[in-house]
């Protein structure tokens, strides 16, 4: 596994020494080459053939059955509903162990890096494997300050979505069409190139989130400031008018680097593994991104924070019954799910839903901020944890839980809650986009069982009953 030399940032834009091609190349992490031995081979029995699948096993002994072999030697493929027991990549990035409600980055407790850290050195971190060094730090924050404007021409798409245009859609939108003005950087197998496309696409997402939220309430753009860093930016071009002076609130500030730092990466997840598939196609990384927009958008995804405040909204419209919605997320009729509640692969807790609610807790304290959602969705919680149904199929409060409820104090609106998750989950996105380049991935092109019609023959329209 191979990930470009975290050397090669302060090269990137010093004009004196752009890198020859040479100078790019790439080194091994040795702390995170995937340790493939075969201490065993599983074997499998088939039409009286008997094949030997090798068994690979990661640095934390996750084992898995290689199956490469398996359609060349039987004839077999292997279905996966939800690729619930698939392995699509060997990653060195994140370490999940959904049983014990561990989550690292790179190695790195995710507890630590939420008290200790700031999102651009996590991010940096996802990116380039290693914790910067004061120096590599400053050059990338540096970096990303300078880039964080966007050309003047690319406003006028603001002016072609209705007001009312969900964010996520104009975040996109406007992410893939980074693609016709960037057209220097595209090349996803020049280091170059790449390194430009990460920090211009780190820089500006917030810039064009924020457009998106701008472009709903009728206010002017705000031109980023480069004095700021990256959250207070944010803010800064969220809440900031052009006629009054904006004060970023440090309580704000900190609350949402801990909250970009928890979202992150979360290995291969359903936007992280669309960024993958689309990038393996080689399309640009500004074009896998979009895609990995799209994908996080959904309510059983990222979407779940947007849909977890409407739900707990609901409740308390309907008078705060929670045992009610407890019973309804039941039955299977009702077409109604806890959200914020139950994880693909957390089975004990989500490491994340603690330390947000942690957070919660604190800032509405803070802030002397008394918000009936967050009483209803403790209550919702107990009701819940409390209840055979939840406690059987092992379903927690995920990330998704309580975040919406610190978005509301700061003043985000519900529609911005999934825009917030995708400038967190960035760094993990191009992380994730980086190592599969690096690493020798075919074009990603699952295999189907037909169950179609047999072959028939084509019908004139008038012969047709
Ligand atoms: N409320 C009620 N029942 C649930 C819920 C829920 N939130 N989640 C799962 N179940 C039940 C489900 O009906 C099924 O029951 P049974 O075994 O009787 O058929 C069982 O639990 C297993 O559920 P599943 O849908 O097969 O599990 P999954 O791993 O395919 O889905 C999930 C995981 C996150 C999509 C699901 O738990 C869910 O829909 N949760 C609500 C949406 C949500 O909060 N999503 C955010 C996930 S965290 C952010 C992120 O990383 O994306």
């Amino acid at each position: 596994m191979y990930l470009a030399s975290s050397n090669s940032l302060s090269e990137l834009f010093d004009p004196c020494s752009l890198p020859s091609v040479t100078s790019w190349q790439v080194r091994p992490i040795r702390n995170f080459v995937v340790n493939i031995i075969m201490p065993d081979a599983a074997k499998l029995l088939y039409n009286n053939h008997q094949l030997e699948l090798p068994v690979i096993t990661g640095t934390e002994h996750e084992i898995a059955v290689d199956i490469s072999k398996l359609r060349g030697s039987t004839g077999l493929i292997t279905m996966d509903d939800g690729y619930m027991n698939t392995g699509s990549a060997i990653s060195g990035i994140t370490f999940l162990d959904g049983e014990q409600g561990i989550l690292r980055y790179r190695g790195y407790p995710i507890e630590q890096l939420a008290e200790r850290s700031d999102f651009v050195e996590t991010s940096y971190l996802l990116i380039y494997g290693e914790l910067p060094t004061k120096q590599q730090l400053q050059y990338f924050k540096n970096s990303l300050q300078r880039h964080t404007m966007l050309h003047e021409e690319m406003k006028s798409f603001y002016d072609g979505f209705p007001r009312d245009a969900h964010p996520m859609a104009i975040l996109s939108s406007v992410v893939g069409a980074l693609s016709t003005f960037y057209q220097d950087s595209l090349d996803p197998r020049d280091p170059r190139q790449v390194e430009v496309s990460v920090h211009r696409l780190m820089a500006k997402l917030p810039t064009i989130a924020s457009y998106s939220f701008k472009k709903s309430t009728g206010q002017p753009f705000m031109y980023p400031r480069n004095d700021l860093d990256y959250c207070s930016n944010f803010l800064y071009l969220m809440f900031g008018v052009p006629c009054e002076t904006y004060e970023v609130d440090p309580d704000f500030v900190e609350a949402l680097n801990l909250l970009l730092i928890v979202h992150a990466d979360h290995e291969q997840n359903c936007s992280t593994s669309t960024v993958r598939m689309v990038g393996s196609s080689d399309a640009n990384l500004f074009a896998s991104i979009s895609a990995g927009i799209c994908a996080l958008w959904g309510p059983l995804h990222g979407g779940a924070n947007q849909a977890c405040v409407e739900m707990l909204e609901q409740i308390r419209a309907d008078g705060g019954n929670v045992k009610k919605y407890v019973e309804l997320a039941k039955r299977k009729d009702s077409g109604f799910r806890l959200m914020g509640f139950g994880h693909r692969v957390y089975k004990n807790f989500d490491p994340r839903a603690t330390i947000i609610k942690r957070t919660c807790d604190k800032l509405l304290g803070k802030l002397k901020i008394r918000d009936p959602i967050f009483d209803i969705a403790q209550e919702l919680e107990a009701a819940a944890l409390k209840d055979e149904y939840f406690i059987e199929r092992k379903l927690y409060p995920n990330v998704d839980f309580y975040s919406g409820v610190i978005y509301r104090a700061m003043g985000i609106p519900i529609n911005m809650f999934t825009v917030l998750f995708a400038i967190g989950r960035l760094p993990g996105w191009i992380a994730h986009w980086m190592e599969m380049h690096k690493s020798p991935t075919k074009i990603c092109r699952p295999r189907q069982i037909y169950t179609g019609a047999l072959k028939r023959e084509y019908q004139p329209l008038d012969k047709r009953g």
